[in-house]
This record gives C-alpha cells, sequence and structure tokens, in this order.
C-alpha cells in the first residue's frame, strides 16, 4: 500500500487532536455554551476559542495557522451575553465564555499601496505619500483597545504620522497582522501596512548594516556553500531527517 503523505498542517493539526477528539463526555465537569455563526452549541469549559470551535464539528481551513498566537490567521470578533462592547481576540490563544457569540475573521481587507523602497530617501514625507491616511486618525484608541498583542497602536500611527520610522518599528514589532485594528478603525487607516512599512524603512536606512551579516551574504552570492546546498538537495526526505535529527542532537550547522 502506497505511503500517506504527511504534509506539516497535518502534523500541526494532530498536535491539538488530543485535546479535542479525546474528550470524553462523561469526563467533563463543566459545560459553556457559545454561539458560532448564530447557532449555539455546549463545548467542554476549558478548550480556547479555536478547539471549541473544532469539538463543535468545524474544520478550520481558513482562519486557522500556527495555532500559537504567531500567524494572525484567528482573529475573532465577539460579544458576551448581556454586553454592548464588541470584544476582538485571537481563537487560538482565548478560552471559551459561557455566552459568547462568535465570529471568525480569516482575512481583513485592506488596501496595500505599492512601492519599491530601495528608490525612497529616508524622509518623514514618504510615508505621508504612501499612507495619506494616517492623518486623519482622531486619537480614539480604538485600535489599541482592540489589538490582541497588547500594542500602542495608536501611538505607532502617531509616529507614523511624524514619519518617525524608528519609533514606528519598535512600537509594531510584535505586529501580527491580524487585521483587528484596522476593522475596528473610524477613520480606515490600515495600521499594519503602515507599521510594515515604517519597519521596512527603518530597517533599510535607519539601522547600521549588520557585518557578519553583510559577510555572509557576500559569501552566499559568491557561490561559497553551493557544493552544500547542493548536497542537501540531493538526499532523499528520510537522510534529510537524519541529518536534521543529527544537527539537532550536536547542535552543529550542516
Ligand atoms: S482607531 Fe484609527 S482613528 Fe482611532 S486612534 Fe486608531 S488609527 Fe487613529
Ligand atoms: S497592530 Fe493591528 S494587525 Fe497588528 S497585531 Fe495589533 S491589531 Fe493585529
Ligand atoms: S492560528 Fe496563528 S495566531 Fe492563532
Amino acid at each position: 500500500m502506497a505511503e500517506k503523505k504527511i504534509s506539516l498542517m497535518d502534523t500541526v493539526r494532530d498536535a491539538s487532536k488530543g485535546v479535542i477528539s479525546g474528550i470524553d463526555k462523561k469526563d467533563v465537569e463543566h459545560w459553556v455554551e457559545i454561539y458560532f455563526l448564530g447557532k449555539a452549541y455546549q463545548v467542554p469549559a476549558g478548550l480556547t476559542i479555536m478547539q471549541a470551535l473544532e469539538y463543535a464539528g468545524y474544520r478550520l481551513i481558513r482562519s486557522c495557522g500556527c495555532r500559537a498566537g504567531f500567524c494572525g490567521a484567528c482573529s475573532t470578533v465577539f460579544r458576551r451575553k448581556g454586553e454592548y462592547k464588541l470584544q476582538t481576540a485571537m481563537a487560538c490563544q482565548t478560552r471559551v465564555e459561557d455566552g459568547m457569540y462568535l465570529v471568525q475573521i480569516p482575512f481583513s481587507p485592506a488596501e496595500k499601496p505599492l512601492y519599491d523602497i530601495e528608490k525612497e530617501k529616508y524622509e518623514a514625507s514618504v510615508l505621508l505619500k504612501y499612507f495619506p491616511e494616517v492623518a486623519r486618525c482622531v486619537s480614539c484608541n480604538t485600535c489599541t483597545k482592540a489589538c490582541p498583542q497588547d500594542l500602542q497602536v495608536m501611538d505607532y500611527v502617531q509616529a507614523a504620522l511624524k514619519g518617525d520610522y524608528k519609533q514606528v518599528a519598535e512600537l509594531s514589532f510584535e505586529c501580527i497582522q491580524c487585521g483587528l485594528c484596522a476593522i475596528r478603525c473610524p477613520a480606515e487607516i490600515v495600521q499594519y501596512h503602515v507599521a510594515q512599512f515604517g519597519r521596512r524603512m527603518y530597517g533599510k536606512y535607519g539601522i547600521p548594516r549588520e557585518e557578519n551579516t553583510e559577510k555572509r551574504v557576500k559569501e552566499i552570492k559568491n557561490g561559497e556553500f553551493n557544493k552544500k546546498f547542493e548536497e542537501i538537495m540531493s538526499l532523499s526526505e528520510e537522510e534529510l531527517r537524519s541529518v536534521y535529527t543529527e544537527q539537532q542532537n550536536t547542535r552543529e550547522v550542516y
């Protein structure tokens, strides 16, 4: 029988399976009721929103990526029963609560201007050329409240307005591009694209080039590692695995 190919995503999905498929109803002491797409589901308390949706029978193909709070794919909007406030969260990082009305936002539609920073000058005005909408910020702080990473989003938008690339880069460094700030912004600013532009400009022009990196890039360009690359590319999957394991054990760079 042909061997079944296991993709990386299968492996990641399986890592979470133990949590949801291993649950025996009779062992569950506490249940909560959540609403997803308007339908009520009883799920064990303590699961993350993502696990609860899978427990309820949904197979998440969109709105699901790393399952660890890094990729920004599992943006969720919810409202608790009896509360007026609309909340935002990452489904893989937030536990279900009784009476949550949930909706997943797998993608936030956003315009992104085309630019080539190689051709730009390191000047404050460049940011406004591509993102004039930052001038519309009304300092309402809604973006900061919406950010599941607890970033000071409004502050980096204000820094962007001043063309302070360093501050934009530093304040937005942990942005996971989930889009939750942008969907709440009354000025319709796409904060995470502004931030990415700021980080790119700062990375390209604002910080000194790192000598060792420059040296290594030159070595790669000169083909000094071609032989090694070819060797690796010619290995079978099994050989690759063994090289990888060996490398992990010895901590040597192959
Ligand atoms: S939500 Fe929009 S308008 Fe409000 S502070 Fe953030 S960027 Fe400014
Ligand atoms: S800044 Fe916006 S896109 Fe980035 S993590 Fe926070 S809410 Fe998500
Ligand atoms: S799945 Fe990647 S952040 Fe939640």
